[in-house]
């Protein structure tokens, strides 16, 4: 079978290879992949960036955010043949930390964690994958081939929990949100908050074309200008900050109201230095009774809501966040970043035709 092979740490050595069908064992799913989205963190990996292989091994197969259908399941297992599920990415530390322990290893403790496709186990993006049913969530059958946007769902479905235990009876309570960034994170995160009954803002310095359009589908208010315009109008409880961009981040939690929660959901680029005086800062933290948090990955209570969520939204809206999507023979050019581009999917159907 073909597979996506990539050597973290040695960027140029990536390839679409031939590798050997996986063997089931018999508490596992076998799942024919349907569909792998990217994101900036399989760039960061083809870069060289990030990403760990297996031990004893210095390749990977890459991918993440995975949608398949059930070839073979166990017996007893809560799957049937032709299921559409997505994968957890997360396993626990084999030597769990306190959270691993609880199921909650999207907040492993000692960084002994492992990840599907980034880190010491392989990822979905091959033909055939082994899957253990307590990693795979089902997929909506109406949502067919949209079930691919469950593990960025899921990234944000975690974050809106982290919020709502933060404003749990908090003053001011929880009414209007702006997100920074309206990528497939911010769009997904627009999408949440509105289904949570939320005033929605979103802030993105393209100012035409399908951003805005899907805001205003969406029912939220798009904004272009500055932080600070967007706060203006907005008057946030929470910013959802999903840029990464560092300009960006230092408003999202400098220039907002008082009492006001910022998560932060983007990764930025490293190396790239910013002047920011740290006593002012942190005056606005306490004088403001602010909260700063960063958010990452997802346990299998947010893949469920991810997959709720989404099976509650529009297919019309959920389908313009795909932008591009193109065979596993020309995966590499779903590696590289349009501007224009919300998502990315490489189509595993798309070969088959
Ligand atoms: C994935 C997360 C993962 C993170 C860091 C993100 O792109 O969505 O599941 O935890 O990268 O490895």
């Amino acid at each position: 079978m073909l597979g996506i092979v990539v050597s973290p740490g040695a960027p140029g050595r990536e390839r679409l290879g031939q590798l050997e069908e996986p063997s089931r064992r018999e508490d596992q799913l076998l799942v024919k992949t349907l569909a792998l989205g990217v994101c900036g963190t399989d760039r960061e990996i083809l870069q060289g960036r990030y990403g760990w292989p297996p031990p004893g091994r210095d390749w990977l197969v890459l991918g993440h955010e995975s949608l398949g259908r059930v070839a073979v399941a166990p017996e007893g297992a809560d799957f049937a043949v032709g299921d559409l599920v997505a994968g957890i990415v997360r396993r626990a530390d084999p030597d769990p930390c306190v959270c691993c322990i609880r199921g909650e290893f999207d907040m492993c403790r000692n960084n002994g964690y492992r990840e599907r496709g980034i880190k010491e186990l392989d990822g979905y993006g091959a033909e055939w994958v082994t899957l253990e049913p307590e990693f795979a969530v089902k997929v909506d059958p109406s949502l067919g081939s949209l079930g691919v946007l469950t593990e960025p769902t899921s990234v944000v479905a975690k974050a809106w929990e982290r919020i709502d235990r933060i404003k749990h009876r908090a003053c001011p309570p929880l009414a209007r949100a702006l997100i920074t960034g309206a990528g497939p994170i911010g769009l997904l995160a627009a999408l949440l908050g509105v289904q949570r009954g939320l005033e929605v803002h979103i802030l993105d310095r393209v100012r035409e074309g399908p951003k805005p359009e899907l805001a205003q589908l969406l029912g939220a208010s798009y904004h272009s200008g500055t932080v600070a315009d967007a706060c203006q109008a907005a008057d946030p409880d929470v910013v959802l900050e999903c840029t990464g961009v560092p300009e960006l981040v230092v408003d999202a939690v400098r220039v907002t109201p008082p009492a006001t929660v910022a998560c932060l959901l983007g990764v930025s680029s490293r190396g790239r230095a910013l002047n920011a005086d740290v006593g002012t800062l942190n005056n606005d933290f306490v004088l403001g009774n602010d909260v700063v948090f960063g958010s990452v990955n997802a346990n299998r209570r947010h893949f469920a809501a991810a997959a709720d969520a989404l099976a509650a939204a529009e297919p019309e809206w959920l389908a313009r966040l795909i932008t591009r999507r193109v065979s596993l023979a020309e995966w590499r050019q779903a590696l590289g970043k349009r501007d224009s581009e919300i998502k990315t999917v490489i189509d595993f159907t798309l070969d088959e035709q």
